[in-house]
């Protein structure tokens, strides 16, 4: 099949790369120049593992291309994906501005029978507000059907949950457009929930507003757990092997951050209060979150009262690992807190981008772990990069200026820190 795929974001180029590879011909169109220059020689503009061999091989087979011409590029096209950003606004409604250019411009060229599938998170109602936008636009009935497919992958793990994930929603209106879709997914060989628009739109917040909810809880499980001597991680076992519960996303760390899990929360919160569904456990789960994710300032004045000077190295920025996106990651707040109280910040990622560096020029960046914490005062570990779990405690204690950890991922071992006099906190494995 002919697919149109509008933005060349994480979703777009990853669905991008993933149809082409099952044998469809894909242009991706793209605003910015400069990411469609990098894509057509190869370059991938994030950082998704196994994602440069594909693109590789997808541009040596000609069955991709990149653009910023989407007028010709509809044209071409049977399905026209849409997978621009929808941020949340300062309300926490979602700005569907980009979504609304696209369709804007899309209106001009249908010339022919022509899906549109919302593959952004998009609130329930979107697949009737682009429908009525194209109406409005003068586009023939006839000439299109609206489908919502919204997208389930994780950064990290991308192109395994596009080419093997637990499901594909997809909710359309007419018999045409679900045969299309279905043969264009069918070669997955995932399970396909067909639905209804509206389903699928719910189906996608509440997912993740679900996920980020368990968090949220398992979080105030192991603050708990640090007050009375117990173990999170057994807690979790225990509760994970109920198979009612499962044992996924019952981590506990500092929050939950990236560029979806808070802005879809407050969509859901936002979407909830136009139809009276005031969604309170959601509210809860976001303000538990935004407590946890600055847990280890609180530990910080905790021990220091005042920080002014005193330098603090972070261990990772990334909102998780596997991902270069710094998108909403609770190391952001942190930095936040400890600038504001003058602290020092020296900062290690493995992944770091030079984003981060334009946004806070003043932080000192390692090129290594053990650079980063030669002097400090403490040590935040922020994102799970295995590499953390390597972290040289001997080292620790020789060349720090205090020897003290504050584990906000649970990389390390208490008792090894215990063994060296090594001041140690974790969330909810004992300090
Ligand atoms: P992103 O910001 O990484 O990418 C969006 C891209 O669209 C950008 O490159 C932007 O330049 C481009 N764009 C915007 N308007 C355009 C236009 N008119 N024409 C051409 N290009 C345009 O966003 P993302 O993380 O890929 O997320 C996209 C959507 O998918 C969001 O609704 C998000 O909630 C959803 N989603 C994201 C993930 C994820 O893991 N990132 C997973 C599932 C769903
Ligand atoms: C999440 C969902 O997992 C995807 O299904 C969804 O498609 C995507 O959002 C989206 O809509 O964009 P992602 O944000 O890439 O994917 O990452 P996750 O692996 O879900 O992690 C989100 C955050 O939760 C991270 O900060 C991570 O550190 C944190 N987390 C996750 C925990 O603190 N504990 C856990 O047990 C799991």
């Amino acid at each position: 099949m002919n697919i149109c795929v509008i933005g060349a974001g994480y979703v777009g180029l990853i669905t991008s790369v993933a149809f082409a590879k099952m044998g469809n011909d894909v242009i991706c169109v793209e605003k910015d120049i400069n990411k469609v220059d990098s894509l057509n020689n190869s370059v991938p503009t994030i950082y998704e593992e196994g994602l440069n061999d594909l693109l590789i091989e997808c541009i040596e087979k000609e069955s991709i291309s990149f653009t910023n011409k989407l007028e010709d590029s509809v044209k071409k096209s049977d399905i026209v994906f849409i997978a621009v950003g929808t941020p949340s606004l300062d309300n926490g409604e979602v700005d569907m501005s980009q979504v609304h250019k696209c369709i804007n411009e899309i209106s001009k060229s249908i010339n022919r029978y022509t899906i549109i599938v919302n593959k952004s998170t998009v609130p329930v109602g979107s697949q009737k507000y682009v429908k009525d936008i194209l109406i409005k636009n003068g586009v023939p009935c006839d000439k299109f059907d609206v489908v919502s497919n919204p997208e389930f992958l994780r950064e990290g793990k991308a192109l395994y949950d596009v080419f093997y994930g637990d499901k594909i929603v997809i909710g359309c209106e007419s018999q045409k457009s679900r045969n299309i879709m279905n043969l264009l997914y069918k070669p997955f060989n995932i399970p396909i929930i067909f639905t209804n628009p509206e389903t699928a739109e719910i189906i996608k917040y509440t997912s993740n507003a679900f996920l980020s909810t368990k968090i949220s809880f398992i979080n105030e499980v192991a603050n708990l757990c640090n007050k009375v001597g117990a173990d999170v991680d057994t807690v979790a076992l225990a509760l994970g092997l109920d198979k009612r519960i499962s044992p996924e996303f019952l981590k506990p760390g500092i929050g939950y951050g990236g560029s979806c899990f808070p802005k879809d929360t407050l969509g859901l919160i936002s979407i909830g209060k136009k139809y009276d569904c005031p969604f309170e456990i959601v509210k809860s789960a976001v303000s538990v979150n935004n407590k946890q994710r600055v847990i280890p300032v609180d530990i910080l004045l905790n021990e220091y009262n005042d920080i002014k000077d005193k330098t603090i190295t972070l261990l990772g920025l990334t909102f998780k690992s596997g991902t270069d996106d710094i998108r909403e990651s609770p190391s952001l707040y942190i930095i936040e807190e400890l600038l504001k109280r003058g602290a020092k910040i020296n900062a290690y990622d493995p992944m770091v981008s030079d984003e981060i560096k334009e946004i806070y020029p003043n932080i000192n960046y390692f090129g290594s772990m053990n650079g980063s914490i030669l002097g400090s005062e403490c040590i935040i570990i922020c994102t799970d990069w295995e590499e953390f779990k390597g972290l040289d405690l001997d080292f620790v204690k020789d060349n720090t200026k205090e020897a003290f950890i504050i584990d906000g991922r649970n990389m390390l071992s208490l008792d090894e820190a215990k063994k060296r006099n090594i001041k140690y906190y974790s969330i909810g494995k004992g300090y």
